[in-house]
């Protein structure tokens, strides 16, 4: 209510918010986000995963971001899967918000940001992103940002011990 919402590159740093927001979230997220080992919910253990996200980062594969309400981090917004190619120019848009703040527009705002980051500085002219059928706020926020489902991907995502068919959404970045 009323904060502002920004986003930056992940670093070394957020280890420690990161593990604590999605070690007292598992529950609520285990329906949308995949199961991960323990390790995955410790500062130790997200200091190495953002290590190897920043590494992707510099490959030229990855952006990973941090969303932050009033310069608190409260969630991710990843761009995965670049593929820069002259013909393709292309990306992944994944993202989740702490449950302490959600239904505040944070990721409505988040993703609007990273679609301007990823025309303006990444130069891409393509987005796509995939929810689960029954992920409804998910799907409010990519239409909000002008994402048009496109799709059904059959049995693409195994979460909460099943596989789960996942609705495909697209967004060319410059209409
Ligand atoms: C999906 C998620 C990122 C949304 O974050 P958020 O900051 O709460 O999103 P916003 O506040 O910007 O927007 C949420 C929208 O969903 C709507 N909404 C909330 N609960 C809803 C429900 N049960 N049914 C339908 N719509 C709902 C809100 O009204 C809002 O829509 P509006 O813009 O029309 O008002 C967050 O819930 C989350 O991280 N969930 C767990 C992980 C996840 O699902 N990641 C995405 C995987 S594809």
């Amino acid at each position: 209510m009323g904060s502002s919402t920004s986003i930056r590159l992940i670093e070394p740093g957020d280890a420690a918010s990161v593990a604590a927001h999605r070690a007292r979230d598992v529950e609520a997220f285990r329906p949308w986000e995949p199961a991960q080992p323990p390790e995955f919910f410790t500062p130790a253990g997200q200091a190495e995963r953002i290590d190897g996200l920043l590494a992707a980062h510099r490959a030229g594969t990855v952006w990973p971001g941090v969303v932050l309400a009033d310069g608190r981090l409260i969630g991710q917004v990843t761009v995965g899967g670049i593929l820069p190619q002259p013909h393709l120019r292309r990306a992944s848009l994944g993202y989740w918000i702490a449950c302490v703040a959600q239904n505040q527009g944070h990721a409505g705002r988040a993703v609007g940001l990273a679609i301007r980051w990823m025309t303006d500085e990444l130069g891409l002219h393509r987005v796509e992103a995939s929810t689960r059928m029954a992920n409804l706020p998910s799907q409010r926020v990519l239409r909000r940002n002008g994402f048009s489902p496109y799709g059904v991907a059959r049995s693409s995502i195994r979460l909460d011990g099943s596989w789960h068919d996942g609705l495909l959404w697209e967004r060319i970045l410059s209409e």
